[in-house]
């Protein structure tokens, strides 16, 4: 059972790492031109985000069994603790960015285009992190 939770964990870290450099990419290129973007890069962006969102909820439902199963809550230490604390930031900023790019897609707010620049900036150094701080505790 851990075997296969490891593998779908692993999974979601390649589908969230890719999404988030995905968008990366395109939000420079997009920043750049000083346009808004044509509608299938926007839908690429749409279905990027929400692929990440996807990927760091499935992190979470496979990391707590896991972390139930091998003893990582008692025995995991700080290490381990921040990488709870680095995967709970990304439980919040992902989301949020999700909702943002909602709100300004049904016309209600404006996006926020600097600020989603600096969250996208925050959640890939978040990612490396919990990624260092996993192999730490668990190598
Ligand atoms: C949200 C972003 C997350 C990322 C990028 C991530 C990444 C990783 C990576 C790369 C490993 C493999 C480490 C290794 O074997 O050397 C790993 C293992 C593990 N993760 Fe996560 N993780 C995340 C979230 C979580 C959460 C929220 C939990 C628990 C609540 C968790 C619990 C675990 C456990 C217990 C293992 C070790 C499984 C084993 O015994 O081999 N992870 N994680």
């Amino acid at each position: 059972m851990l075997e296969i939770l490891k593998s779908i964990h692993l999974i979601c870290l390649l589908l969230g790492g890719a999404a988030s450099l995905g968008n990366a990419v395109l939000m420079k290129r997009v920043m750049a031109s000083g346009a808004p973007p044509p509608a299938l890069v926007a839908d690429a962006m749409k279905v990027q985000a929400n692929m990440g969102l996807g990927a760091v909820i499935v992190l979470w439902l496979t990391g707590l069994p896991m972390a139930a199963m091998t003893g990582a809550f008692a025995n995991g230490g700080p290490l381990f603790s921040l990488k709870l604390l680095a995967a709970t930031a990304l439980l919040v900023i992902v989301p949020y960015m999700v909702w943002m790019r909602s709100q300004a897609a049904s016309g209600r707010r404006p996006l926020d285009v600097a600020l989603l620049a600096r969250l996208s900036l925050a959640v890939r150094v978040l990612v490396v992190l919990v990624i260092v701080l996993a192999v730490l505790v668990f190598h």
